[in-house]
């Protein structure tokens, strides 16, 4: 954005702020929210604020990589891309996919890029001329100051060359596989931490699918294969992502952990929403699912786990997710080189604070979470072969990146309910905090998920005492489908303000506008 653009986006925020400025302490509150620092969850790792790149359609063709594009650097990186890829805070990146990495052979992308293979993908329908592979998406993450996290293919891939794409990645002596690394340019190993032992093995749509029972087999031997490559490396288990009718995801689950138990560190989960129905309040009621599946999955380490008191611990990645919906075969967006290319809406936005508010409320067994995708594909940051711009979903990502390494607090929320369906009652307030105790800030994350009701609430802290003063960085606007596009990327911005409260002892009422994600800063003294 020029500086017009910026001076123009600035004027709008205040604007924002001026027209919808919520009544403080006016209204009688309908809602409780009290703050507890001692009441700690866990630590917010910096991985729940992780990405993922994927061959597929133009997420790395066009947006990660655009070689001799004037915007690119002399290793074909797009430099606006990387620009907003640090503007997000993305702290972890997954590759290659994703389904393409069930058909994927790492060693087609290695070496001279002439002399590289040209492959039919399978799992997206693309040709794949793996001008992109190991050492550039590693180069990438270098550069960006990336944990990179490596998924092998274990659906159409072999233990052997699991294990041989460790040696090539981190082997130090002087072996084949570090001789050829050596060859293309990296002398000293990447050494690359995480690897994921394949991607959604679960599903039938999956190149090489399995049964639990063939999916674990094979995963532990390669983990054991992968761990004699480098013993230090950490270990991504593919964990349920069909969730369709008659799928067994918990079953599926149960016997991944049964057999990987002593093997693993993380198990994934992947959950896509979508607004199908048309229907708001219930679309941001998928929390209950994300809730619903974290909770299940850690019941079922724990369970898996139990008489073991010595074992490695075991966390939940979850390394996909999204909402995606709308781009799923048919029109301009949606197929060929432009496939999954979806178009956010403000309230496909607030969506995003539904989702990381479910991950810091279990922050201590959620240790990793990875948006699906990073740039063009389901994806916050959008490009064109002249820009870029920002989809609504990129300023809560932004944002909430900000929390990292805070405490996550069990907050008590009491707040007006809707049923959303047939099922249980739901609170209208969907509620996350995180303390910083350095700075004594609290921040508080709140979803107005009611389509028609602002909601007055009291807000009450229980160990320090509340100042007045308050940061306010609230993401609100009158049409829950307004989009962004080239040249308008500034319709959908978070508006920030400090507002003076009206303390009541170690109480204030602040009142949380209709369909709105805000995230009040408060300091304690
Ligand atoms: O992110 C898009 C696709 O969604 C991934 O390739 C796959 O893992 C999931 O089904």
């Amino acid at each position: 954005m020029n500086e017009a653009g910026m001076l123009k986006s600035a004027f709008l925020c205040l604007v924002v702020a001026v027209v919808h400025r919520p009544l403080i302490g006016q209204t009688a509150p309908a809602a409780r929210i009290k703050i507890d620092t001692e009441r700690v969850i866990g630590e917010v790792h910096p991985h729940l604020f992780g990405n993922f790149i994927e061959h597929l359609g133009r997420c790395i063709y066009g947006g990660v990589l655009e070689e001799a594009s004037p915007l690119s650097d002399s290793d074909g990186f797009r430099k606006d891309v990387m620009e907003a890829v640090r503007r997000l805070g993305v702290t972890i990146l997954r590759w290659p996919g994703g389904n393409f990495a069930s058909g994927y052979n790492w060693k087609d992308g290695i070496g001279p890029r002439e002399l590289r293979p040209v492959r039919p993908d399978h799992a997206w329908g693309d040709l794949e001329p793996n001008r992109f592979g190991t050492d550039e998406f590693l180069l990438y993450c270098e550069r960006l100051g990336l944990e990179p996290y490596i998924c092998i293919n274990a659906g159409l891939g072999t233990i052997e060359d699991a294990r041989q794409w460790v040696e090539y990645c981190n082997e130090s002596r002087d072996t084949y596989w570090a001789r050829q690394r050596r060859k293309n340019g990296r002398h000293k190993p990447w050494g690359v931490k995480y690897w994921g032992l394949g991607n959604e093995i679960d599903g039938p749509w999956q190149l090489g699918h399995k049964s639990a029972e063939d999916y674990s087999k094979f995963a532990l031997e390669a983990a054991k294969a992968m761990r004699r490559a480098d013993p230090s490396i950490r270990l991504i288990a593919s964990g349920s992502s069909n969730f369709g009718r008659g799928a067994d995801w918990i079953g599926w689950n149960r016997t991944v952990l049964q057999y990987l138990r002593t093997e693993i560190d993380y198990i994934s989960l992947h959950t896509y929403i979508g607004n199908r129905d048309n229907n708001f309040e219930r679309f941001l009621a998928a929390s209950r699912d994300i809730d619903e599946r974290i909770e299940v999955v850690e019941g079922l380490i724990r369970a898996a786990r139990s008489g073991l008191p010595g074992a490695r611990p075991i966390y939940i990645a979850f390394d996909e997710w999204n909402v995606w919906y709308r781009a799923v075969g048919g029109s301009e967006y949606e197929t060929g080189r432009t496939r999954l290319e979806e178009i956010y809406n403000f309230e496909d936005a607030l969506a995003m604070g539904m989702f990381l508010n479910s991950f810091i409320r279990h922050a201590h067994i959620v240790k990793m979470a990875n948006l699906a995708q990073l740039v063009n594909v389901i994806a916050p940051i959008f490009t064109n072969p002249k820009g870029l711009f920002l989809q609504t979903i990129y300023f809560p990502l932004a944002e909430y990146a900000k929390q990292r390494n805070n405490l996550a607090l069990d907050v008590l929320v009491s707040s007006p309910e809707y049923k959303p369906d047939a099922g249980r009652p739901l609170k209208y307030l969907d509620v996350s905090a995180t303390y910083n105790s350095g700075s004594r800030t609290v921040y508080l994350n709140v979803l107005n998920r009611s389509e028609k009701m602002d909601i007055p609430t009291r807000i009450v802290n229980v160990e320090g005492q509340l100042s007045a003063s308050l940061e306010v960085w609230e993401l609100y606007h009158t049409d829950l489908k307004v989009t962004h596009t080239f040249g308008a990327d500034d319709r959908v911005r978070p508006a920030t303000r400090t507002v003076n409260v009206a303390l009541q002892g170690n109480a204030f009422d602040y009142t949380f506008p209709k369909h709105s994600l805000t995230i009040l800063k408060v300091t304690l003294k």
